[in-house]
């Protein structure tokens, strides 16, 4: 019991090494943290707390919603006092949230999903909250386009997993490391060091029901799969689809593999699914720290100049070597053509 490293403790352990710290991203994480316990405790209640069930609303990107709705909440409430930051955006929320007038302005924005995989909370399966950490202007109001920037300017992301146990796994550029909610205590106890992905897998994870909208290089790739030890990869390959990106990108950080949400034809609006500043650059930022690679295609999403801040991607993320190989097979598709 005594040697146990809680997050707060490994966290300012982390900021004493940097001079130019104030203690000011400490109570950034700290305040997320609260958040996402609470977050924990909502989800973990289930139907008796009757936020479950189809809802009447829908929200900027056209999903049901209910306890998505709370969780925003849970979150803008535990952030916007603190005096660390500058603006918010959330997955819930059409224009970027600003800090009420009373509270200061900090150093930092926070980007969120509240709560990923959320076709998943009826059927009580994973789910969870991602988080994205950038640097601002200090003291000002920050326009939209302070939140256009790319993924790899990213000074922290994490995520929080509410499984059978509720964990957080987090990088501040250092590594990736995982903690476990103590619910007894109340504290995120340290308990995957230094996580590091398998850079070969025979696992993959994709929507199959997508299919025939997919295009040839991400149909071969899956067809090699497939085609296992008879096909010409030569070894058999397994497969996964929770619908929570967070709960694929966890696997994926304990035993390899590859997730993919690939550009698709079925809408020209939609090149992916998944959101560039929510979800696709705080787990590229994750995912390369683990030592895996996370790429739309046709460019490492960390490089993605974004446009809108809803803006969705293809993503193709996991163990590396899988993923360099699904972005040549896109390049041998695009210099044929
Ligand atoms: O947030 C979007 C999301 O729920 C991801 O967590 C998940 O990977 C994906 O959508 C599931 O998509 P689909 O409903 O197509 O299986
Ligand atoms: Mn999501």
């Amino acid at each position: 019991m005594t040697n146990q490293v809680t997050l707060t403790q490994f966290i300012i352990e982390q900021q004493r090494g940097l001079p130019e710290a104030s203690g000011t991203f400490t109570l950034l994480l700290n305040n997320i943290v609260t958040a996402c316990k609470q977050i924990s405790h909502r989800v973990n209640c289930g139907a008796l707390i009757g936020v479950l069930g189809s809802a009447e609303s829908e929200n900027v990107q056209g999903e049901v919603q209910k306890l998505d709705i709370i969780t925003n909440d849970i979150m803008v409430r535990a952030l916007d006092w603190s005096g660390s930051l500058g603006g918010m955006a959330s997955e819930e929320i059409n224009d970027p949230i600003q800090i009420p007038k009373q509270y200061p302005k900090g150093k930092y924005l926070v980007l969120f999903d509240p709560l990923d995989g959320s076709s998943n909370i009826d059927i009580n399966l994973t789910v969870g909250t991602i988080f994205s950490i950038l640097r601002c202007r200090e003291g000002v109001e920050p326009e939209p386009e302070d939140f256009l920037r790319k993924g790899s300017e990213q000074v922290c992301a994490g995520f929080v997993l509410y499984g059978p146990s509720t964990m957080l796994v987090l990088t501040t550029g250092n590594g990736v490391n995982g903690f476990t909610l103590d619910q007894d205590v109340g504290e995120f106890i340290l308990t995957h060091c230094n996580m590091k992905i398998p850079e070969d897998a025979s696992e993959f994870a994709i929507n199959m029901s997508n299919q025939r909208f997919w295009e040839a290089p991400i149909k071969r790739y899956v067809d090699e799969c497939v085609a296992g030890s008879d096909g010409p990869r030569e070894r058999d390959f397994n497969m996964r689809w929770v619908a929570s990106l967070v709960a694929e990108v966890y696997r994926i950080l304990n035993r390899g593999g590859v997730f993919m949400y690939p550009f698709d034809l079925r809408d020209p609006a939609k090149p992916g699914k998944l959101r560039l500043l929510y979800e696709a650059n705080p787990m590229a930022f994750i995912i390369e720290q683990a030592g895996g690679a996370c790429s739309t295609g046709r460019e490492r999403v960390l490089d993605v100049k974004p446009t809108s801040i809803h803006q969705r991607v293809p993503l193709i993320l996991g163990s590396k070597n899988e993923v360099e190989r699904i972005v040549g097979y896109h390049r041998d598709t695009d210099g044929a053509a």
